[in-house]
């Protein structure tokens, strides 16, 4: 069904919880494995700066939002200010088993230090890109059971957790962007943001490619054995990149909204196995 609009009985809930505290790091903690680990671990080491950054730019354009979007874009805020939290705590581990994220988070402060030279608007649409990016790796996340199943159970609730709540604020950095171009044509709304989803998208795979090879080179894997293994896991098996590919493409369709696709079952499905004690967050 295409809706255009976010579901109105949809209900942002953060949910505070805390992962793996006072637990010993694993170094390879998805399946003894360094390459899906190095995956997992070069996109974590963007999210503390890169939520904050998100969290900025959609809050710099909430001036007129009705009052749905504004209290979606406080739970929204909350949200990622409690991933932030935890992926530095899950970054500490990573440290602590022994990487140096160094480089990966001076390549992340160079993009955002770029970006916030630009106008708000740009910073916004980078957002809005970038969400539906996390949103459809954290369908995928979700959908498929085969990622993190032989992963350290503390770390695979952490990016569960974090997938559900990508799902359930998909579309706010969306609805902020339609709001803050209320004044464009359409057509220029979608030139817009298809430059900068294909902007985004280039920088995302440039970025994180050199993470993992970063990461790889630092447990003995270089050269050509490390691209083919990265490759392979990205895209063929389990082939995260190649299985979200059909919703990328998607972004770039005239009446898109990230609600077109309602996903919610999933949420509850990942909650429900997800368990524990999950105290809402006063937002
Ligand atoms: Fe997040
Ligand atoms: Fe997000």
């Amino acid at each position: 069904m295409t809706r255009e609009a976010t579901p109105t009985d949809l209900t942002i809930t953060p949910r505070d919880r805390r992962f793996g505290r006072g637990l010993a790091a694993n170094r390879w903690w998805v399946a003894n494995d360094p390459v899906a680990t190095a995956f997992y671990n070069a996109l974590s080491a963007t999210f503390p700066k890169g939520e904050a950054f998100f969290v900025e730019s959609v809050r710099a354009f909430r001036e007129g939002a009705d009052e749905k979007l504004a209290q979606e874009i406080k739970a929204f805020t909350t949200q990622e200010v409690m991933h932030s939290r935890e992926h530095v705590q899950f970054n500490k581990k990573a440290v602590d088993a022994g990487y140096d994220l160094a480089k990966l988070e001076k390549r992340v402060d160079e993009r955002l230090a770029l970006v916030r030279s630009k106008h708000p608007i740009v910073s916004l649409a980078a957002t809005m890109a970038l969400e539906h990016f996390t949103a459809i790796l954290a369908h995928e996340l979700l959908g498929t059971p085969c990622h993190l199943a032989d992963a350290d159970a503390e770390a695979a609730a952490l990016w569960r957790w974090h997938a559900i709540e990508e799902i359930e604020h998909k579309g706010v950095a969306y609805d902020t962007w339609m709001h803050a171009t209320r004044g464009m044509t359409r057509r220029k709304r979608w030139s817009i943001k298809a430059k900068v989803m294909l902007l985004v998208t280039r920088n995302f795979l440039v970025d994180r490619s050199a993470g993992v090879l970063e990461l790889l080179r630092q447990d003995g894997i270089t050269g050509a054995k490390a691209w083919r293994k990265m490759i392979w896991f990205a895209f063929v098996r389990p082939g995260m990149m190649r299985k979200i590919m059909g919703a990328w493409v998607s972004f770039f369709l005239p009446r898109f909204h990230p609600w077109n696709h309602d996903d919610r079952p999933l949420i509850a499905k990942a909650e429900a196995s997800l368990g524990g004690e999950s105290k809402p967050a006063f937002v």
